[in-house]
Parts: structure tokens; C-alpha cells; sequence
């Protein structure tokens, strides 16, 4: 389980979030939506243990991942890939995999490779040189390197056109499906995401607006009235 509790954080007398708390089982699907400013990547950037809390906790099997160090959360199964295209630009595709599971098993670069056949044909090619969209698919191929319970997404389709969105999210389903991945999905294109989510929290101002399922929110005309 990934639960949060009553979550106050921010950044000097700038208060972030306000009060946050919300609850999924192993292998869930949640998106965060909210405007910019809203908190989301405060949220994930608490969860992973990169931004202090001034109080209330995240634990993830027992442990508060807010009181850890990144580096502890990423050994017990957490993977954040922030936004943008976060991969070596220099390095071929099998040496961005191969790094990113060294202190992990990196012969899983192989399942990496089933699962993005794309990868798995251009292992050889400088990731620099990939399109948008398959370095998003790279990024996502390193965050799995680590082996994580929980992959965190920062806005993951950020500036790709709408078929490659497409695309990653049916990847996204694909991790949680296969290997039973958890996600927490941090998103702007809201009717893309809810395609793939299950639950969803609406932030404002630190604050959620909203909690439930993705499909009573789908089914709603006046969904933007939460944000
Ligand atoms: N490193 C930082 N230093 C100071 N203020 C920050 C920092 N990061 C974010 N903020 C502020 O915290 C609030 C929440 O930001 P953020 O979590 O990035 O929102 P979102 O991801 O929803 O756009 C905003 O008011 C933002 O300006
Ligand atoms: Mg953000």
C-alpha cells in the first residue's frame, strides 16, 4: 500500500500542499491533475523523499518515504521519472537501460526490451538522436531498470504529439498489467489520462479538490469545476 497522510509541505513560508492525504493498494492507477502551481510534482517529489514535509508522513510498506533519502526510496521499489526527456542524450539506448539498473539486475534490460520492442531495435542508437516520444519510452524503460512497486510520472506526455501519447499511456497500462508496477500519474491532458487511470485526485492550491474514481469524473460535463 502507498498511503498518505495529512501532507503539509512547501518551500520557505510558501505552503505547497496543505493538508494532502489519500490511499492506494499495490498495483493501483491514480492521476493527479490540477492547474500549474496546484502541488503535483510536490506531491511526487515528497513521495520520493526529495522535498521535506513540515508534517504528516507517506508510507509505502511500513516505511515513511518522506523521512528516507531518494536513494533509499528508489532501493525499495520507488521510480519517479520527472518531466522532460531524462536520459543521457550522448549514450546509446542499451547504456542509458544499463546504467540506470547498475546497482540493480541489469540482464532485466531484457524484459525491458519485450516490453518496448522499439528500445530493443535501436539499443545501439545514441538516445539523443530518438524522437519525443521514444525517449519517453527510454525514460520509462530506465525507471523499470530499477525495479520499482511504484513508478511516479511526471507529466509524461509533455509535448508529444497526441498518437504517441496514445501510445505511452497504453505502455503505462502495460507496466501495471504485466508487472504489476502501482502508478501515480501526474497529468495536464486529463481525458488521456483517465483512459488509463483508476482513481484520481484533483489538486488546488495544495489542497485536493477532488477524490474518487476515474470513471465518476470521466462521466461528469463539468469536471473543470474542481480545478
Ligand atoms: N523549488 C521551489 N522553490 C520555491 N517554490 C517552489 C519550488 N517548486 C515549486 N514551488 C512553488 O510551489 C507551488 C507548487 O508547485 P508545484 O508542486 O511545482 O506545482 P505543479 O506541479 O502542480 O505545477 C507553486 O506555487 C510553485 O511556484
Ligand atoms: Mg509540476
Amino acid at each position: 500500500m502507498l498511503q498518505v497522510h495529512n501532507l503539509i509541505a512547501g518551500y520557505g513560508p510558501l505552503t505547497a500542499l496543505n493538508d494532502v492525504s489519500l490511499s492506494l493498494q499495490a498495483g493501483a492507477r491514480l492521476g493527479v491533475f490540477g492547474h500549474n502551481g496546484a502541488g503535483k510534482t510536490t506531491l511526487l517529489r515528497c513521495i520520493m523523499g526529495a522535498v521535506r514535509p513540515v508534517s504528516g508522513r507517506v508510507e509505502v510498506d511500513s516505511n515513511d518515504t518522506c523521512a528516507a533519502t531518494v536513494a533509499d526510496n528508489v532501493r525499495r521499489g520507488i521510480a519517479f521519472v520527472p518531466q522532460g526527456h531524462n536520459v543521457f542524450p550522448n549514450l546509446s539506448v542499451e547504456q542509458n537501460l544499463r546504467i540506470a539498473g547498475l546497482l540493480f539486475d541489469p540482464s532485466f534490460v531484457s524484459q525491458v526490451y519485450e516490453l518496448f520492442p522499439v528500445l530493443s531495435e535501436r539499443r545501439q542508437q545514441r538516445a539523443g538522436s530518438m524522437s519525443g516520444g521514444e525517449q519517453q519510452m527510454l525514460a520509462l524503460g530506465m525507471a523499470l531498470m530499477t525495479r520499482p512497486k511504484w513508478l511516479l510520472l511526471d507529466e509524461p506526455s509533455t509535448g508529444l504529439a497526441p498518437v504517441i501519447v496514445r501510445n505511452v499511456m497504453r505502455r503505462l497500462v502495460d507496466i501495471n498489467e504485466r508487472m504489476g508496477v502501482g502508478l501515480i500519474v501526474v497529468e495536464q491532458n486529463v481525458p488521456a489520462t483517465l483512459k488509463v487511470v483508476q482513481q484520481v485526485v484533483i489538486l488546488r492550491s495544495g489542497q485536493v479538490a477532488f477524490a474518487g474514481s476515474a470513471a465518476e469524473l470521466a462521466g461528469n460535463t463539468d469536471l473543470w469545476k474542481w480545478f
